[in-house]
């Protein structure tokens, strides 16, 4: 097992009539074969523009993206093809996201048709047969519409259809924020066995933090397009360095999650990603603002062990030792 997923530098900036929008900026990361990396951040933050780069549904800006070794910028036709056939993307609201005059059986075919993945009708039909029964979906849910079932079976037809061409990665872009609360843990156990059963790879993306705690190895916090704060799970809970952050575990009504340093009650708007202003993104809303936050960005640094932090003042708000 290697890294399955590197980005380096990555940008995604759209032109609007108002000005350059920056979505995503700069993103390093990797991601191992068989981890899960959760992405969080508040809603316009540039999470589901990541997750789109990263499956092939956008091209970058900037920067370099590398799937499993073989750079992604400026590969031919045949080759992406090859490469985006092992990444799959499971979106937020399936109803949305499933064509509502097809029935179960043909949603789920709607891939393996288009990768021409079985020989015959027969082995097709056994193929969604054998799909539905890994995502829980019972075989006399075949010809319903999506309208005829509730939440969480529609969100396991998309399972079935991103698990349709054996996937090696999965963006799963907030796949149970539409759900109702009772059904959020099934469709997450079910995702969870299937990466242990299929070695598959994942990008967890919410703007929950309590959602990815448990499913994620490693947690990469973003504010405005940017990387605040990346850490393996256990760590950015257990001691959370970068302000933004805390004031999202500090928001998170769970009394088990114990925010030791720096809790408070995030105030003020999350500024314009429409030529950003110099500095640091988060700096309108920080308590520990000053002159170089408004001037410079912090770069992304490793503070403590496999824990990265972009803030000026990290070491003093934590409380750590300047090296
Ligand atoms: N196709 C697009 N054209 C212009 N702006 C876009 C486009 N897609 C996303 N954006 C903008 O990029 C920013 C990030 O959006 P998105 O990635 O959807 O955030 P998130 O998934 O974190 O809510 C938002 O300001 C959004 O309006
Ligand atoms: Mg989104």
């Amino acid at each position: 097992m290697g890294t399955i997923v590197e980005a380096n530098a990555l940008c995604k900036y759209f032109k609007t009539p108002r000005g350059m929008l920056h979505a995503v900026e700069s993103l390093s990361f990797r991601i191992e074969e068989g981890t899960v990396l959760g992405v969080v951040g508040e809603s316009g933050c540039g999470k589901s523009t990541l997750g789109r780069m990263l499956v092939g549904l956008h091209e970058c800006t900037s920067g370099s993206l590398f799937f499993d070794g073989q750079p992604i910028n400026g590969a031919d036709r045949k080759t992406l093809k090859a490469l985006h056939r092992q990444c799959q993307m499971i979106f937020q609201d399936p109803y949305s996201s499933l064509d509502p005059r097809k029935c179960v059986s043909d949603l789920i075919a709607e891939p393996i048709k288009i990768m021409g993945l079985c020989k015959n009708r027969r082995e097709r039909e056994e193929r969604i047969g054998q799909l539905m029964d890994t995502v829980g979906l019972a075989r006399r849910f075949a010809l319903s519409y999506p309208h005829e079932l509730d939440g969480g079976r529609r969100q396991r037809i998309g399972v079935a259809r991103a698990l349709a061409v054996n996937p090696r990665f999965i963006v799963c872009d907030e796949p149970v924020s539409a759900l109702d609360v009772s059904i959020q843990a099934q469709i997450l156990n079910l995702l969870q066995d299937l990466r242990e059963e299929k070695k598959l790879t994942y990008m967890f993306i919410t703007h929950d933090l309590s959602v990815v705690k448990h499913i994620s190895d490693e947690i990469l916090v973003m504010y405005l397009g940017c990387e605040v704060e990346r850490a393996p799970s256990a760590d950015l809970f257990a001691r959370p360095l970068h302000p933004y952050t805390q004031g999202l575990l500090s928001a998170i009504p769970i009394p088990s999650i114990h925010v030791k340093q720096g809790g408070y009650i995030m105030k003020g708007e999350v500024a314009s990603p429409i030529d950003p202003a110099p500095g640091c993104r988060f700096a309108s809303r920080c308590p520990h603002a000053d002159e170089i936050c408004l001037s410079d960005m912090p770069p992304i640094e490793e503070v403590l062990p496999h824990h990265h932090c972009a803030c000026h003042h990290v070491k003093e708000i934590n409380g750590l030792p300047e090296r």
